[in-house]
């Protein structure tokens, strides 16, 4: 199967990844269509880009007709049904293997057959998402990272039956997104989250093993060992919720017991204590 050229990109789920995948996407000079479940949701994730392209205009990264520019080629829809036109599709929904089965299924009824069907998941399988649709060879992992505009890695995850086509198309869309992409193989946490996950988890057990503070354990980690963020922010910047299901995912997969999360962060979790989209977690935020 040889691919399309990619001109017009999908973006389905506009929360924090989402928004964050589509701004690369309008900046890069692709049509955007971005879909929400409700308008309202949608208005959010476009006031949330257009803040960032205002702050690149302020700190004179782009121009304001440039930011317009990009702006004008975002779409907003609540219907799956506008992704008939596009070349590429990236799903950033919720982390659950159900829906995103659903989603792709979906998806396949309504895509043209050529088109690239990507998935952003942090600890899913690829390849299980690619059995929902009867043409997984066009199935990809295309994995951005927390905030995605900032972050310069993708990796490309090739599921069992993706063709090299699909992983060279997928490959260069990261490049002109920007990014520094990687390929790899779909499997569990892939390149990053297998190493990160059981690090982050360590970082946590260890505010209890050695009794220090959350604020203490991040200057250690980041005077003493060079991380750009300490591991109880990242943790907040990524979510509670997020990070305690990526753990469980790894966990039900490879069951090392550094995968598994901590109590402590189950119990965040189940307290609503999210990190920074829920006001508080290790910190606070305003
Ligand atoms: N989206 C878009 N733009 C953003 C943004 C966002 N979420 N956040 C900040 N920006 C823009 C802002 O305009 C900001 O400028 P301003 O303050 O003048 O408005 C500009 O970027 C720079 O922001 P910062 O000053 O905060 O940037 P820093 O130089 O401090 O770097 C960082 C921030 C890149 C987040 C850095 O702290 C870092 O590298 N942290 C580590 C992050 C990390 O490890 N992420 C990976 C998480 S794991 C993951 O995602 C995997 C998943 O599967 C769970």
């Amino acid at each position: 199967m040889s691919g399309p050229e990619i001109r017009r990109v999908g973006v389905v789920g506009l929360g924090a990844m989402g928004a964050g995948i589509a701004q690369l996407a309008i900046e890069a000079g692709y049509e955007t269509v971005g879909r929400e479940v409700s308008g309202e949701l949608g208005a959010k994730a476009r006031d949330r880009i257009a803040h960032f392209l205002q702050r690149k205009v302020d700190k004179e990264q782009m121009s304001a007709d440039e930011r317009e520019a990009a702006l004008a080629s975002l779409f907003l829809t609540t219907e799956l049904a506008d992704f008939a036109d596009c070349d590429l599709v990236i799903e950033a929904i919720v982390e659950d293997l159900q829906a995103k089965l659903e989603l792709f299924a979906a998806l396949e009824g309504i895509v043209r057959p050529d088109a690239i069907l990507a998935t952003n998941t942090s600890a899913l399988s690829v390849t299980e998402i690619s059995a929902a649709v009867s043409t997984p060879e066009r199935v990809i992992g295309m994995h951005f990272f927390n905030p995605a505009p900032l972050m310069p890695l993708v990796e490309i995850v090739r599921a069992e039956l993706s063709t090299d086509e699909t992983v060279e198309a997928a490959f260069a869309v990261g490049a002109r997104l920007g990014k520094r992409p990687i390929r790899c193989h779909d499997t569990p946490g892939f390149v990053v989250n297998r190493v990160l996950i059981p690090l982050l988890n360590d970082c946590i057990r260890i505010l209890d093993e050695a009794r220090v503070t959350p604020q203490d354990l991040d200057t250690a980690m980041t005077a003493g060992a060079g991380w750009p963020m300490g591991p109880c922010a990242l943790v907040d910047l990524v979510g509670i919720d997020v990070h305690v299901h990526a753990s469980e995912a790894l966990y039900e997969k490879l069951r090392e017991p550094r995968m598994a999360p901590p109590p402590r962060i189950v119990a965040m979790k189940h307290a609503g204590l999210l990190g920074r989209k829920s006001g508080r977690g290790f910190f606070t935020y305003d």
